[in-house]
């Protein structure tokens, strides 16, 4: 069995922060979304994994080729333009070969082990197997009607759903769908859906089984999303203090790598710091993730990603995103700001 993940989405509702490197390798919790993502698939028997990547996809390569503590045995495929999901399973064809494969969507996080769904994908041999949770919101997403132990019914992003399931951003597919995605044609917003070829698989009478799950699982296709998608990692951490912390206090979980010093804080965890940050005077968290060589003095953030080289001086900030090498400096009586999102390298007097 293969994966297929999908990371070559342009990210357009997370500007500015795509415009300077991929969705896939904004860090969440102190790792690119994509480790997090292969941390889950690691857990599974798979070993070979097909990456999709569009045009601003070339860090990925490099990261990957690089950093590889997994053991994967990686492919990578362009997809020059987002011509919709379906489109990637027709580029990547060749390499997917005939073997059955887990198509995953760069974007979505979820805390579910994978190998019990893998292992029962090779033991029942569906067409399809797809992984359903119940959500609020079910016309923002891929909707599935079951029977049983089928799904009957699948369609994209309804104005009238048929049921409250949505599809997760996880498909276990058989080399059927290869078929499949010949035969559809781009839906109204100009792609090839996936969802229009799972109908096509239940149109032919093929065999289309689910798994429901009810844990944690985000879309981070939004700021929104991606800070509450940070949040619950950070939750999941373990304190490690592998820099110096001096004259702070500390409540909570707290991870400081080499080479950082922290003087003079005060600290809510979950809050994780990177290599060679220099902090002092600052409050920080809860749920604040810091990049390597970030400055922070005299600042009080939370709820917050501070990105690699960072400067942030004199300044309170909740609910932001703060780019690499972007530099904020505050004066004493600068007003809190409630979401500050600055894309990289800006430079900002508040
Ligand atoms: C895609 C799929 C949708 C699925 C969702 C999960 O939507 O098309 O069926 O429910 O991912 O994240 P997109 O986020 O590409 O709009």
């Amino acid at each position: 069995m293969k994966a297929l993940l999908l990371c070559g989405g342009e990210g357009t509702r997370l500007r500015p922060f795509t415009h300077t490197q991929p969705k896939a390798l904004l860090p969440l919790a102190h790792q690119p979304i994509l480790f997090h993502i292969l941390d889950t698939l690691a857990a599974t028997t798979i070993r070979e994994v097909v990456i999709i990547i569009g045009p601003n996809g070339k860090p990925i390569v490099e990261l990957l080729r690089k950093t590889n503590p997994w053991g994967f045995d990686f492919t990578f495929v362009d997809q020059p333009k987002p011509l919709g999901l379906a489109h990637t399973v027709l580029l990547a064809r060749e390499v997917l070969g005939n073997t059955p494969f887990l198509m995953y969507l760069g974007d979505n996080v979820l805390d579910e082990p994978l190998r019990p769904l893998v292992n029962r994908f090779v033991r029942e041999k569906p067409d399809a197997l797809l992984l359903l949770r119940r959500v609020k919101n079910p016309r923002h997403f891929g909707v599935a009607r079951i029977n049983g132990q089928n799904v009957v019914h699948v369609e994209e992003k309804p104005n009238e759903p048929q049921s409250n399931l949505a599809l997760v951003g996880v498909y276990l597919f058989s080399p059927a769908i290869h078929q499949a995605v010949q035969v559809i044609s781009p839906s109204p917003r100009g792609e090839l859906e996936i969802t229009d070829a799972i109908q096509q698989l239940i149109a032919e009478g093929k065999n289309v089984a689910y798994h429901l799950f009810s844990g944690w699982w985000k879309d981070t296709g939004t700021v929104t999303d991606l800070l509450a998608t940070n949040q619950y990692l950070l939750k999941k951490l373990t304190s490690a203090v592998d820099g110096e912390v001096k004259k702070s206090t500390v409540k909570g979980v707290l991870r400081v790598a080499k080479g950082s010093t922290l003087k003079n804080c005060r600290v809510k965890g979950p809050v994780t710091i990177g290599a060679g940050c220099r902090i002092s005077g600052a409050t920080l968290g809860p749920y604040v993730a810091i990049g390597d060589g970030a400055e922070i003095v005299d600042s009080n953030i939370s709820h917050s990603l501070v990105f690699t080289d960072a400067h942030v001086k004199g300044v309170t900030f909740t609910n932001s995103i703060i780019g690499e090498r972007v530099r904020i400096s505050g004066q004493q009586k600068t007003a809190p700001v409630r979401s500050l999102l600055v894309g990289a390298d800006a430079i900002l007097e508040l």
